[in-house]
């Protein structure tokens, strides 16, 4: 049997193991997914290879650090600089991140993006601002603090904090804050985010599994809205794909949202 993990730090309430262990009973793949608890990120290839795990997973807050320890780093984890799926190759360990590819299908139901606001500077912000920049479409950052700005900005992307933003039309809004994850806050200043919203036409939530405030206020906005199911359900899908050497089809994909739902 084929053994798999997710990474993270905490990893208790990870839905991972459950979306993966349907998907490989869906295709009857020899292969189990577990929970690993890892609490020093520079331990985690070591960990990867002790454990004779062929894939993993990895979580908050390891991303960099698993970036960081990778044999080999493919796609565009080699400008996010941090990853989120490791496969052993050849004895080598090799580092994908599915979460910028992950979003951009999240976001295909949408239909046609030209224009994207993306609230937040962090790791999601990274991967999703790259993952938009590669498909030529316009993205611009907004965050609380001027610090994590830098990075975007050497990559052309427009990044600005609250002080300096000037209110544009864009087609979607998304927020890769963890604001509205544990409290009720919203992601920047409800004046300023009425301003943005009023104008646009979809807003886009990385969380999951609630209607958070910047949900309830884009709808009331009139915008279309999506929660980060599917973005969790596709980055999942996609390192599927890795670890199985398999294309998913649609019944896979239902299978494995099925898995997520389970209790
Ligand atoms: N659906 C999925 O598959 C998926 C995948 C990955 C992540 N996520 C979600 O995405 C969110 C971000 O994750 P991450 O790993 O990118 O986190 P992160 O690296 O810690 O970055 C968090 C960002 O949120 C900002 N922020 C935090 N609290 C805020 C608040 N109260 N108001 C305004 N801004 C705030 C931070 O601003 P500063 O720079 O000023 O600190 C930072 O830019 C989390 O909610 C996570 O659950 C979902």
């Amino acid at each position: 049997m084929k053994k798999f993990a997710i990474f993270g730090n905490p990893v208790v309430h990870s839905k991972s193991p459950q979306m993966q262990n349907a998907g490989f009973k869906h295709i009857n793949f020899d292969g189990a997914y577990e929970k690993f608890l890892l609490e020093d990120g520079d331990k985690i290839k070591k960990e990867f290879l002790k454990n004779s795990f062929c894939g993993a997973n990895i979580t908050v807050p390891h991303k960099e650090f698993a970036f960081k320890n990778a044999d080999i780093v493919k796609g565009i984890a080699q400008k996010i600089e941090a990853v989120n799926t490791y496969i052993l190759e050849d004895e080598k360990v090799v580092a994908y991140n599915t979460d910028a590819p992950g979003f951009l299908k999240a976001i295909e139901s949408f239909g046609k993006i030209d224009k994207v606001l993306v609230l937040g500077a962090g790791g999601t912000a990274k991967a999703i601002a790259l993952a938009l920049k590669e498909q030529n479409i316009d993205v611009t950052i907004l965050n609380r603090s001027e610090n994590r700005l830098e990075f975007f900005r050497e990559f052309g992307i427009k990044a600005s904090t609250f002080n300096n933003f000037k209110i544009e039309k864009f087609d979607l809004v998304v927020n890769s804050t963890s604001a509205g994850l544990k409290d009720e806050e919203l992601p920047a200043p409800k004046e300023t985010l009425e301003n943005i919203l009023k104008y646009s036409s979809f807003a886009f939530d990385c969380i999951y599994g609630k209607k958070t405030p910047f949900l309830t206020l884009a709808k009331s906005l009139e915008n279309k809205i999506k929660d980060g199911e599917d973005m969790l359900l596709y980055q999942g899908v996609l390192a599927f794909e890795l670890f199985t050497s398999t294309k998913a089809d649609n019944s896979l994909v239902e299978a494995m949202r099925e898995g997520l739902k389970e209790k």
